[in-house]
């Protein structure tokens, strides 16, 4: 069926996704497109590529379009995903920025997992936060995680994770935060419960511009699938959804330095944090 899409065809489904969700599909990607595409085109049952994109474009576009995303977006993430930065994040970052907020008197603290996948990445951030937090109850605790991918989210909300997807995660915590069940390991309801799923593009504007007041956001390991310029669009949205002394933690090998200026670099051990410059703010409601 792969001489039913030309080069020609590919090239608008490229730019279409590119438009739709910042990911740019560079040549290399053209086998892996095509045959997600294929895929697409034989659940709607399209038998040429020109019956496919009219119902892409005018048929049923919203449902669709996000089939074609889920085909094509990599989901892989994993409970406790980079150890060290996460420990950097635990250790040097947390306490400090929650003593300048305790000094405030401003015992709110929302966190955002960005691109969440199937949520081991929003779990793992809910039990750092458990864990660090001696004075846990007093603070209100929030966990926004969002992904475009509705399937994946879906899967986030039951919170069942296989060996795979556990492995990295300290024995003790496996044992604190998980309960063991027939189909796999299971995140407890107190864990769950600060943790709440939301479907969001990242390169949706008006949906972007509602996130406010968040004090870390994670947004790891999605942005390297993006162009430059939508790279760009996504932080300069993070930056404006951040509070002043608030932070964004990207991927290993994301880094954004030459993307923006905005943002203050913070080394933490062999990563760097992106820091929204300002003072950590009072108790809303509070004098400053
Ligand atoms: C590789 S996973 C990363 C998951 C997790 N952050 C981690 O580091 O383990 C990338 C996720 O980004 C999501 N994604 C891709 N493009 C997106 C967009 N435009 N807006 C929101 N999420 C997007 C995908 O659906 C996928 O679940």
């Amino acid at each position: 069926m792969s001489e039913l899409i030309s080069n020609a065809d590919l090239e608008r489904i490229r730019a279409l996704l590119y438009k739709e969700t910042g990911i740019y599909f560079e040549a290399k990607k053209d086998y892996f497109l095509k045959s997600r595409l294929q895929q697409r085109m034989q659940a709607q049952c399209c038998a040429t590529f020109q019956n496919y994109y009219k119902e892409l474009l005018f048929t049923d576009r919203e449902t669709e379009l996000a089939f074609l995303i889920e085909e094509v977006t990599v989901n892989e993430t994993y409970l406790f995903r980079d150890f060290p930065q996460l420990r950097g994040f635990a250790e040097d970052v947390l306490p400090s920025y929650l003593q300048a907020k305790r000094t405030k008197g401003n015992y709110s603290l929302n966190v955002w997992s960005a691109a969440c996948s199937t949520g081991e990445e929003p779990y793992t951030l809910a039990i750092i936060l458990r864990e660090m937090i001696d004075d846990y109850d007093r603070w209100n605790t929030n966990i926004l995680a969002t992904d475009i991918d509705r399937r994946v989210l879906r899967q986030a909300r039951i919170g069942l994770y296989d060996e795979r997807a556990i492995k990295e995660t300290p024995i003790p915590y496996k044992q604190k935060y998980f309960r063991r069940t027939p189909d796999g390991w299971q995140v407890k309801p107190d864990i769950q419960e600060p943790v709440a799923f939301e479907q969001l593009n990242l390169m949706d504007r008006p949906g972007m511009r509602r996130k406010r007041v968040f004090d870390f956001i994670f947004c790891r390991n999605v942005l390297i699938y993006f162009s430059d310029d939508s790279r760009k669009q996504v932080l300069s949205s993070l930056y404006d959804a951040l509070v002043p002394g608030g932070y964004v933690f990207l991927g290993h090998s994301e880094s954004v330095g030459r993307i923006t200026a905005s943002f203050a670099l913070e080394r933490i051990g062999d990563f760097l944090c992106y820091k929204k410059p300002g003072a950590v703010l009072p108790r809303p409601g509070s004098p400053s």
